[in-house]
């Protein structure tokens, strides 16, 4: 079972065993891990090292592999160190010898690291379409919901925004967050393939085939750097974890929304759950749970950089601690995508709670003020002016356009007709927007 033990005196230990082996996590890896050592093949004879009839011996046990793990007919599992070590034992059981021709020129260091970057790069592709998907599923909620509602600052209203522009702000960051992934898939793209253990080998290979069979861009301009890096790991776990710091800051809105207390929002019910003991309850449990798994998420990108912090180079076994914890924000940031996409498709806006929120939040006070400078009356004066026509309005327990022009002069003469249409929210918001792009 095992791909090593010739200066060995001695069992491994029944512990130890269990302790080093990765394949009950990195069976994840056996497509990439077929698909590179396909590469691998062709490229050995093309250089001469392996002859026609070995090549397609080779292609052929390792393509009955591949279709019988996917018809289910062979299981990953056993007592192998690794998916690299199933795989050649089990193509040695179906070919025989020639199988043992397999692993020339290569270690499992480079091949480990050209199964990851080739998973990781499927990963980031996928992603960036998943992030496409949500700002499109984004932009369709902002673009049927124009109504005006209250931006807020400290959480305390603040200015007229819409609930098209707050939307579209979530737009904006997930552009980004598509762009990050794009990047990092782009940095991503070098063959490490045949690096070898740290240092190459004798044999003379072709690492521009391999890596152009395996569409990548280029191989990797440093041995030692192939096999010993992982930051492509890296730059996608950051890319997950600010993708989850966006999400769960969306998550936190749509929960305090759908609260009785601001009701601007109705959670669809396919997306919440109900109290054991509260009849009444719907909860946002799939917002919360985003907001949950962010932290999750942060905890891998923590843990990678922390297991690489201090490994010298070139390839330490430190780094199978790459695997799980990559899995897992993977399979953590795909979930959320998709419900926080479902959710959306579904929310319920109420226009009138929003519109209602706006009027109750003095939130044209600034524009009084813009008003009072438009009639000469210094900014600061005004903002003064400003916030006593709020407290009269506060005492009588009326929105200031609800006052009467001879209130309003009664605190500043300036005002005339004019400021019930210029500080109309509908328009306020207008001039507001011009400036801005989506
Ligand atoms: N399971 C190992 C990993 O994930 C594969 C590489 C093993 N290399 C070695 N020299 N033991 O990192």
């Amino acid at each position: 079972m095992k791909l090593w033990g010739g200066r060995f005196q001695k069992d491994e230990n029944k512990l130890m065993e269990d302790f080093n082996s990765s394949l009950p996590f990195d069976k994840r890896l056996y497509k990439q891990d077929i698909i590179g050592s396909l590469a691998h093949v062709e490229m050995l004879n093309k250089s001469g090292i392996l002859t026609d009839e070995e090549k397609s011996q080779i292609i052929g046990g390792l393509s009955s592999i591949l279709e019988d793990i996917e018809a289910g007919k062979l299981l990953i599992e056993g007592n192998y160190e690794d998916i690299h070590s199933f795989m050649e034992v089990n193509l040695i059981e179906r070919i025989g010898e020639v199988g043992k021709k397999l692993h020339t020129s290569r270690s499992r260091n480079d091949q480990v690291a050209v199964d990851m970057r080739l998973f990781a790069k499927e990963n980031g592709q996928m992603l960036a379409e998943m992030m496409g998907e949500l700002m499109e599923t984004t932009k369709t909620l902002a673009d049927n919901n124009c109504h005006i509602m209250p931006g807020y600052t400290h959480l305390q209203r603040a200015q007229v925004v819409t609930f098209k522009q707050h939307m579209m702000a979530y737009y904006s960051m997930f552009r980004r967050d598509k762009q990050r992934l794009e990047n990092a898939v782009e940095l991503m793209d070098e063959s490490p393939l045949g690096c070898g253990a740290l240092a190459g080998t004798t044999h003379s290979i072709d690492r521009s085939y391999t890596a152009e069979k395996l569409g990548f861009k280029k191989p990797v301009d440093n041995f030692m750097d192939g096999v010993s890096d992982r930051d492509y790991l890296l730059e996608m776990l950051s890319a997950f974890s600010i993708i989850m710091m966006h999400l769960s800051r969306l998550s936190e809105e749509l929960i305090i929304w759908s609260s009785q207390e601001f009701r601007f929002v109705q959670i669809d019910d396919a997306y919440a759950t109900g109290s054991s003991i509260m009849p009444q309850k719907k909860n946002p449990d799939a917002a919360e749970l985003i907001r949950g798994k962010t932290g999750r998420v942060y905890g891998a990108l923590m843990g990678m950089l922390t297991v690489m912090k201090g490994i010298p180079l070139a390839y330490n076994k430190d780094m199978q601690e790459d695997k799980q914890q990559y899995f897992d924000a993977l399979d953590t940031v795909i979930s959320c995508i998709s419900i926080m996409n479902e959710m959306l498709k579904t929310l319920k806006v109420n226009a009138d709670v929003l519109r209602g929120a706006v009027k109750a939040g003095f939130l044209n006070a600034t524009e009084v003020a813009d008003y009072l400078v438009t009639k000469g009356v210094a900014f600061r004066d005004a903002h003064k002016i400003v916030g006593e026509i709020v407290l009269l309005c506060e005492s009588k327990g009326v929105a200031i356009e609800d006052l009467s022009l001879e209130e309003l002069n009664g605190v500043s003469p300036n005002f005339t007709d004019d400021i019930y249409d210029f500080i109309e929210y509908e328009k306020v918001f207008e001039k507001g927007i011009k400036k801005e792009l989506l």
